[in-house]
């Protein structure tokens, strides 16, 4: 099994996913980023596919993820903090073989502000949910969920560290039982 990564950011749930010696065969990255900095750490290799931003055609950039991909003979995908929607494509070429961590319990918080929104709206628990990705964003079925507490005073730095330090354990062990 090769799995391809594709990250936006600091790429901690990345280095957590290589620390626990998952098949990683590329990293794919929409921007500059940490991300590329971990992988090159672990010797695995990264390729930009840079996003244009809005008004950016999702469709042409979601074959060029693709490609990337593809490139690498990678069988499952795996999103750990891709901040850009990809369209349909990606979706055909691994059908149910795209996995997504989103920092909410779904379907509550959906959308790329799910941190914010979560504190904003005064709930006492939020969490992580680990799921198959299919076309609609943040949906499809759920592999695994776990509830992270939201404590007097926090702010969506320290909520969302909170969040990250589950997903971290939780992203690979999910991955490690979907592989098999
Ligand atoms: C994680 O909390 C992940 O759930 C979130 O970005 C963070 C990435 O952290 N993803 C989304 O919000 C996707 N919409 P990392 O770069 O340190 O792994």
């Amino acid at each position: 099994m090769r799995i391809g990564v594709l990250a936006s950011g600091s790429g901690t749930n990345l280095e957590a996913i290589l620390a626990a010696r998952l098949p990683v065969a590329v990293v794919v990255v929409d921007r500059p980023c940490r991300a590329t900095d971990v992988a090159a750490a672990h010797g695995v290799v990264s390729e930009l596919v840079p996003w244009g931003g809005h008004g950016a055609d999702r469709t042409q950039f979601t074959h060029d993820i693709v490609d990337a991909l593809e490139r690498h003979a990678v069988d499952v995908v795996v999103m750990a903090g891709f901040m850009v929607i990809l369209e349909k494509p990606i979706f055909d070429a691994f059908q149910g073989k795209v996995l997504n961590t989103h920092p909410a319990l779904l379907p509550s918080f959906r959308g790329a502000h799910a941190v914010e929104e979560a504190l904003a709206a005064g709930v006492k628990v939020t969490g992580v949910t680990i799921h198959v990705a299919t076309r609609e964003v943040d949906s499809g079925p759920i592999l695994a969920q776990e509830a992270v507490p939201v404590l007097p005073g926090d702010t969506v730095e320290t909520l969302h560290e909170r969040i990250k330090s589950v997903e971290r354990r939780l992203y690979p062990e999910t991955i490690r039982e979907f592989l098999k």
